[in-house]
């Protein structure tokens, strides 16, 4: 089922064109990957899911955006609750200057709520699905900022995970970790996709093959194909996509 269709997706920065006429549908409990040269696009697609170009004065955009079949520039959406349905990790981990509890407990205090019990136990659960828990649980009031780059962006990703979201957007997740962490990090994408859509953004062909079902090429702002991502590697309908594949991509 799909759970977000873009259609006819342009967007503007003043006056330049940066998506041009987008059409994809991203799939439900399943990972979308996004490829694409430097430049193409992908942060501004992925950012347009959760409307968080909307502070940015000179952005413009025209086509849909449904999610769940309600389009998410409607004036009817509220954009705290689209937040919180569509989270949001990003290239480097970004925890607040705060404990790893509190990092965690962050997005439960701002929607107001304060049952004590009930933070401990969203915190818990949302570290042990976020494959940290072991390495944290005697030291939940330690500074997130003393954990390693892995570890911080795993708990990131707690975090979104504790705003119980439907879909998360990650972009980049790993650029800034070191393969091992990176390996864990994917492991956990891996496995959150049983319970949430995740549209991941990558420069790396060989993370877009492990971890996504479905990839979409992007390249100077248009999708030039979107397919099983083993069927986009393996047999690549458009020739760009191929070059861009095999790295023999030039412009
Ligand atoms: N807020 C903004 N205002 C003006 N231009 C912007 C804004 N955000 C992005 N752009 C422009 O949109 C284009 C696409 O940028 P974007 O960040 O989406 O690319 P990308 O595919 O994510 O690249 P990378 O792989 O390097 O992260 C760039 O030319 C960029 O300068
Ligand atoms: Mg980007």
């Amino acid at each position: 089922m799909n759970r977000i269709e873009v259609e006819n997706l342009n967007i503007y920065f003043s006056q330049a064109q940066i998506l041009k006429n987008i059409n994809i549908n991203i799939k439900e409990n399943a990972i979308t990957a996004l490829i694409g040269p430097s430049g193409c696009g992908k942060s501004t697609f992925l950012r347009s899911l959760n409307r968080m170009h909307d502070t940015s004065p000179n952005f413009r955009k025209e086509g849909n955006i449904f999610l769940d079949g309600e389009e998410i520039y409607s004036p009817k959406m509220n954009v705290v609750d689209l937040r919180k349905k569509v989270g949001m990790v990003f290239q480097k981990a970004n925890p607040f200057p705060k404990s790893i509890y509190e990092n965690v407990a962050y997005g439960l205090r701002v929607h107001g709520i304060n049952d004590e019990d009930h933070i401990a136990q969203v915190v818990e659960d949302s570290l042990k699905s976020a494959a940290l828990w072991d390495q944290v649980e005697d030291k939940l009031d330690s500074s997130a900022l003393s954990l390693s780059g892995g570890q911080q962006q795993r708990l990131c990703i707690a975090r979104t995970i504790a705003n119980k979201p439907e879909v998360i957007l990650m972009d980049e997740p790993c650029s800034a970790l070191d393969p091992i962490a990176t390996a864990k990090v994917e492991e956990l994408i891996h496995k959150l996709k049983k319970d949430y859509t995740i549209i991941i953004v990558t420069h790396n062909m060989q993370q877009a093959t492990r971890v996504s079902k479905y990839t979409s090429f992007f390249l100077g702002g248009e999708v030039v194909e979107s397919d099983l991502t083993e069927k986009l590697f393996v047999n690549p309908q458009n020739k760009k996509t191929e070059e861009y594949i095999t790295g023999r991509l030039i412009n």
